[in-house]
């Protein structure tokens, strides 16, 4: 890594520090984002992320309403290469450490996209009885809105929360801290993984 990154990492882990502490302080109604300007790199993004952070293409993940720290976190390590960026490695190498946190704040203001409406039948008892043995909701909250590093999951698009369980499993995406994701998502069965994308893009 980098001097400029490692800087930004700790930095953003002090961010984390105190989010956390001011999430733990702050009752539950005051903690809505206010919006917050686009910054104008923002416009490159929405070509496949979707003009407000919700995206309509295919493998695509939606942006609104992840939590600052894990944008920035996701961006760092694509433009320091520990994540491929794949079709975004053009874009995110020249990224400054100042639009890094710019696009982390703004996206997280961003409204969260609208749950998915899906007909195909999910096994809400089975998907449940999946998730809590493996203590999803610890890092990635009750609703599955995310926090700090863990990324919001509620409506994102599930063919791309498959791909992410899926590039975890693989070790394709390595994910960050002591490989929290490969380890949960080593023993899940594909059926099981549909399940939970269907699960998670349908929750509001
Ligand atoms: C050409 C299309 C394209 C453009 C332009 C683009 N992205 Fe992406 N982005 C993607 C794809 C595809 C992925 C999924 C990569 C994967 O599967 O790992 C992605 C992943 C991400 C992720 C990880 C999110 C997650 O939930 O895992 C972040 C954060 C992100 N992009 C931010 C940005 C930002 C900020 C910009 C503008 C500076 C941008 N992207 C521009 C296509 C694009
Ligand atoms: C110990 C904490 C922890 C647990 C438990 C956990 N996660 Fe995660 N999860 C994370 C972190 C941190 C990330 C971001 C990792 C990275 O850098 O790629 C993540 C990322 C993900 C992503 C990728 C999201 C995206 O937009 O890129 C998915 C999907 C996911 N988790 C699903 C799950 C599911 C389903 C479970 C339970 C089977 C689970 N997680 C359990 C911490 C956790």
């Amino acid at each position: 890594m980098s001097a400029k990154s490692s800087s930004v990492v700790r930095a953003l882990a002090a961010t984390a520090f105190f989010a956390a502490v001011a999430a733990a302080t702050t009752p539950a109604a005051a903690q809505a984002a206010p919006p917050v300007k686009p910054p104008a790199i923002a416009q490159t993004c929405a070509a496949c992320h979707g003009v407000k952070g919700i995206s309509t293409i295919k493998d695509t993940p939606s942006l609104a309403a992840q939590p600052d720290i894990f944008t920035q976190y996701q961006l760092v390590f694509m433009r320091d290469g520990a994540r491929k960026p794949g079709v975004m490695q053009a874009i995110v190498k020249n990224l400054s450490d100042e639009n890094i946190r710019d696009l982390g704040a703004y996206y997280a203001a961003l409204p969260p996209p609208p749950p998915l409406a899906s007909k195909s039948d999910v096994d809400t008892a089975q998907v449940t009885a999946l998730l809590t043995s493996r203590h999803c909701d610890s890092c990635h909250k009750a609703d599955f809105s995310g926090q700090g590093e863990s990324a919001r999951l509620a409506g994102q698009r599930p063919e791309y929360i498959k791909k992410a369980l899926f590039d975890y499993r693989t070790g394709v995406r390595r994910g960050r801290g002591m490989g929290a994701m490969i380890e949960v998502s080593v023993t899940l069965h594909e059926e099981e993984i549909d399940m939970i994308a269907a699960y998670l893009a349908r929750k509001p």
